[in-house]
């Protein structure tokens, strides 16, 4: 396939000549330009159908300095980056006034959001290119991530931009999106697999009000969404689900397989069920299904970031006789 470039240094050269490149992350692959070229960041915006007022996240590589984009960083926010970096983790700090960045890519919310990714194609490529890549995930704006190069294609079948295989992405979901704009605290604005028990040993963790102020796509109320529609039920209303559906892809926990009706089945473990998610529900989407029917996970901390995931991707299923 023409669009799969093996040559690192090939991508590096594309990057600098303003090309946007499909990289692998440990997350899930990104849609990657050179942060400070305006006109390469402009092309993702444009790719992915996204609206400009939302902001990109920049990837650096480990011990980059920041304080060339960051004006404050809290003490706190470095022991998240000794002890994180690099990993599935994004802190957004406060922008200096004056920096190389393009003001696209933080989509002049005066904010810019940065992580350190976990894989070694990612890394090997910023360590050539030397400066910051922007990369939001590499799918159209609104719709499922892509966890492996095949998704990319499918996803921009009439795009040539190229693409470059690291294999299945380990983590599965993106990372866990944490502000540090205020001195004393931190706030999770998108959950993830390094969950708020884990992040709160290092640092105050607040819920405050921010969250509604800034965008990120965990604010939205639909995202992550398959083409087929989905509807998420809790375990009690399986029966009444299944019931009043017909010609479903069911994807569920243990429970239910009993009854032989579940297509697939989610791992019993957190971490091991992010990886699987976005994958699992690309193969629903592609079985010729009215529906997508899935049974939300245990309602605790460690699942926390994949029922945020269902609930942006689809709806409550909704029982007629409840009323
Ligand atoms: O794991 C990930 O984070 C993946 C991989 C490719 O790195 N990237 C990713 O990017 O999920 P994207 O664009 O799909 O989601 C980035 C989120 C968006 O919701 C955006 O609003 C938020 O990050 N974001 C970016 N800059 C921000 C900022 N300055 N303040 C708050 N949120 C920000
Ligand atoms: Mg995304």
């Amino acid at each position: 396939m023409s669009r799969l470039v093996k040559n690192l240094d090939l991508i590096v050269h594309k990057l600098l000549n303003g090309e946007v490149v499909g990289i692998p992350t440990e997350t899930v692959y990104g849609l990657a330009a050179d942060a400070t070229n305006d006109a390469a960041v402009e092309k993702i915006f444009t790719i992915k159908n996204r609206p400009l007022t939302h902001p990109l996240i920049m990837h650096i590589a480990p011990d980059w300095d920041l304080s060339k984009w960051v004006e404050t960083i809290p003490e706190y926010a470095l022991y998240l980056i000794k002890n994180f970096w690099p990993g599935p983790m994004t802190l957004v700090f406060k922008l200096k006034t004056k920096t190389n960045i393009s003001k696209l890519a933080t989509g002049n919310q005066g904010t810019i959001a940065i992580r350190c990714p976990n894989h070694p194609v990612a890394l090997s490529i910023l360590n050539k290119l030397g400066r910051p890549l922007v990369a939001p995930s590499a799918n159209p704006f609104g719709k499922v991530s892509p966890t492996e190069v095949l998704h990319i294609i499918q996803d921009f079948p009439d795009l040539s931009f190229a693409i470059i295989d690291g294999g299945r992405c380990d983590v599965g979901i993106e990372s866990t999106i944490i502000s540090c704009i205020n001195p004393q605290y931190a706030t999770i604005l998108r959950p993830g697999i390094i969950e708020e028990s884990v992040i709160s040993k290092f640092c105050n963790l607040k819920d405050v009000d921010i969250k509604n102020k800034i965008r990120v796509s965990g604010n939205l109320k639909s995202h992550y969404q398959p083409h087929t529609p989905l509807i998420y039920f809790k375990t009690e209303e399986a029966s009444a689900c299944f019931e009043s559906t017909e010609n479903a892809y069911v994807i569920g926990f243990t429970k239910l397989i009993a009854k032989n009706l579940v297509n697939y089945c989610f791992p019993t473990c957190s971490k091991q069920a992010a990886r699987e998610f976005y994958w699992q529900l690309r193969k629903a989407d592609k079985a010729n299904k009215n529906l997508i029917l899935i049974e939300l996970p245990p309602n605790k901390p460690e699942w926390l970031a994949l029922i945020e995931r269902i609930k942006k991707a689809g709806k409550p299923f909704y029982n007629p006789a409840m009323l």
